[in-house]
């Protein structure tokens, strides 16, 4: 049932000191007239709201209080918070002569010293009402997570869900597509331009001279800005999961790609693991079709973490946590930060509650599922956090860093830096609307504000106003068109579990000429570990009673008989008939 807001207008006359009598509208959100409202003004211009409960423990959410002095002048004081009967709401319509500390019940907690700190409740209930979704929200949203729980319909806007998947199971083995996925696949973050190979790739020109122009070399290309690096570094070391009793593996890769004439991005080397030696040798595309595909899935395995655990997780989820809890705790209801700030982090405290949960328990997905596994989610995301900066955060800035301003078909560099000069221009004409350079420096609520930031998550400091606009649009950015570039592609671009493996079951191969396509195949995930809900498993807890329990528990361990059962027969015939495999059907009819 759809949750109903109505408002209730009250209109109160009050008395402040001896002159004047100022006419008071307080605008209320749901329920009924509550049963006493006082109001103040105070010498700083402040209201104060009181709420009177006799008998119900009631609360109220209250829009906005407007004050209209005897020449018909109007101040809005925007409240947007529940009243309780317990406390005392104080609303000022400027703050920064006033040394009011906002109440907000959102405390620090660390979920791991080296990674943004996150919001110390664990579950929806305990966050303020003003932040948690309404009761339609909240089912929409559980209704999302089990829908991407199978990954295939993560994007809820999702355009092309029937284009994606078919050209994905075409293209998967196609250099142009790997290549294409760098740019304006779901991960368009990893790729730097190259212009001096690291010391641990030795790529020498005779290896990639088949994949250039012919009078061309390597070292031309790289003067001519034509070579780029895909370097996944901070993979090194981590050890696989064991998933069910079985070891997992993971790659820390070099991917050297070619931006050709023709305008596209082409892999020309791959090395799977940091270190140069004999049992690493560097994949080509010259070298077997099942090697250098081989070499390239775990290129895409590395995608997976980096993607899922550093440029999703990290660089935009947990950001707008920090962003979200410094907002709460530092900024009133009416400063003009907050209210440029609260569309942006209004529900973020409650999804990323909920995708702890689902993400980085110990029964969540990368426990799970992935090769990485709890405890190299810790690792690879305490390295990410280490190297997170500013500059990288800021996408005109980013762009120049890893040298991508010409490379040609960068949708994704192309729209996002449009889409950052139309916030940029917005945050700077309200921000400069409200601000001087010194305004910037003397608002404490603000300096607290970013202090709390820099302290719990990403460290910056400013002092003028182009600083500021600057640091907001970053924010704005971050949450919306950067969430939205590394998230809403999931069902797209991972619906097909062979371009983003979220594990592999064989280590990376250590020569060449030995990978097979039945062993490529082996190598892996299984269908099960392509984040889905296999047939029976209800993750929704619709039943409580002993009885339906019992008998979901007996209906999966049917299935589970049944599918070894399909498997047995399956081996002796000349096509498999695996369609109806209980792992290969799904809970609810799809599209
Ligand atoms: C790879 O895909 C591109 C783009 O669709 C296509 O032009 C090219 O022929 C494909 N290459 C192979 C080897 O199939
Ligand atoms: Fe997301």
């Amino acid at each position: 049932m759809e949750y109903k807001y109505w408002e209730h207008f009250f209109r109160i006359h009050i008395y402040t000191g001896i002159k004047y009598v100022y006419l008071v509208q307080v605008t209320f959100c749901k329920g009924s007239i509550p049963n006493r409202i006082v109001l103040f003004l105070g010498p700083f211009f402040l209201v104060q709201l009181e709420l009177k409960a006799l008998e119900l423990e009631d609360y109220w959410f209250c829009s906005k209080v407007i004050v209209t002095d005897p020449e018909g002048r109007q101040w809005l004081f925007p409240c947007y918070q529940w009243l309780s009967p317990k406390k005392k709401t104080i609303l000022r319509e400027h703050l920064r002569q006033c040394d009011c500390v906002r109440c907000v019940s959102c405390r620090w907690s660390v979920y791991d010293s080296e990674i943004p700190h996150i919001v110390q409740v664990d579950s929806a209930s305990g966050l303020p009402y003003e932040v948690r979704f309404s009761f339609t929200k909240e089912k929409e949203f559980q209704h999302l997570l089990l829908r991407a729980s199978d990954h295939r319909h993560h994007n809820r806007r999702c355009l092309y869900c029937l284009l994606f998947p078919e050209y994905i199971k075409k293209h998967w083995m196609n250099d142009t597509f790997f290549g294409y996925q760098f740019l304006n696949g779901l991960n368009p973050m990893m790729i730097k331009r190259c212009s001096k190979l690291p010391n641990n790739f030795p790529v020498t020109n005779d290896m990639v001279k088949s994949a250039l122009p012919k009078e061309s070399s390597l070292e031309k290309e790289m003067e001519k800005g034509n070579i780029f690096l895909c370097d996944y570094s901070r993979l090194g070391g981590i050890v696989g999961n064991v998933i069910d009793g079985i070891q997992q593996y993971l790659a820390a890769p070099l991917c050297l790609l070619f931006s050709n004439p023709q305008g596209k991005l082409l892999p020309i080397a791959i090395q799977l693991k940091q270190k140069p030696e004999a049992q690493n040798p560097i994949f080509l595309p010259t070298d077997s079709k099942h090697d250098w595909l081989l070499a390239k899935l775990f290129v895409r395995n590395a995608e997976f973490n980096e993607h899922e655990l550093n440029f999703h997780l990290l660089r935009t989820h947990l950001l707008a946590e920090v962003f979200t809890m410094a907002t709460l705790r530092a900024l009133p209801s009416v400063h003009p930060l907050f209210k440029l700030l609260f569309p942006h982090i209004r529900y973020t405290l409650q999804i990323n509650i909920m995708g702890r949960k689902l993400l980085m328990s110990a029964e969540g997905i990368f426990s799970m599922s992935c090769a990485i596994g709890l405890k190299g989610m810790i690792t690879l995301m305490r390295r990410a956090t280490a190297s997170l900066t500013y500059s990288s955060l800021c996408l005109p800035d980013n762009i120049k860093e890893r040298g991508l301003e010409n490379i040609p078909h960068y949708y994704y560099r192309d729209d996002g830096l449009k889409l950052w000069n139309i916030i940029h221009k917005f945050v700077n004409g309200v921000v400069a609307h409200y601000y001087t350079d010194r305004d910037v420096q003397e608002d404490s609520e603000l300096q607290t504000w970013l202090t709390e930031i820099v302290e719990h998550g990403i460290p910056k400091s400013f002092h003028t106003v182009a600083e500021l606009v600057k640091f907001v649009t970053m924010l704005i950015f971050t949450v919306s068109a950067q969430h939205a570039a590394v998230n809403n592609g999931q069902f797209d671009f991972g619906a097909w579990m062979p371009n983003f493996p979220s594990t592999m079951k064989a280590p990376p191969p250590t020569t060449k000429g030995q990978a097979t396509a039945d062993s490529i195949l082996a190598a892996l995930p299984d269908v099960k570990h392509t984040l889905k809900y296999p047939f029976g498993y209800y993750p929704e807890e619709l039943f409580v009673e002993a009885v339906p329990l019992q008998k979901m528990e007996q209906f999966r361990q049917d299935l589970k008989a049944l599918e070894g059962e399909i498997e047995a027969r399956n081996k002796n015939l000349e096509l498999p008939y695996d369609y109806l495999n209980p792992k290969n059907v799904d809970n609810s009819v799809d599209l």
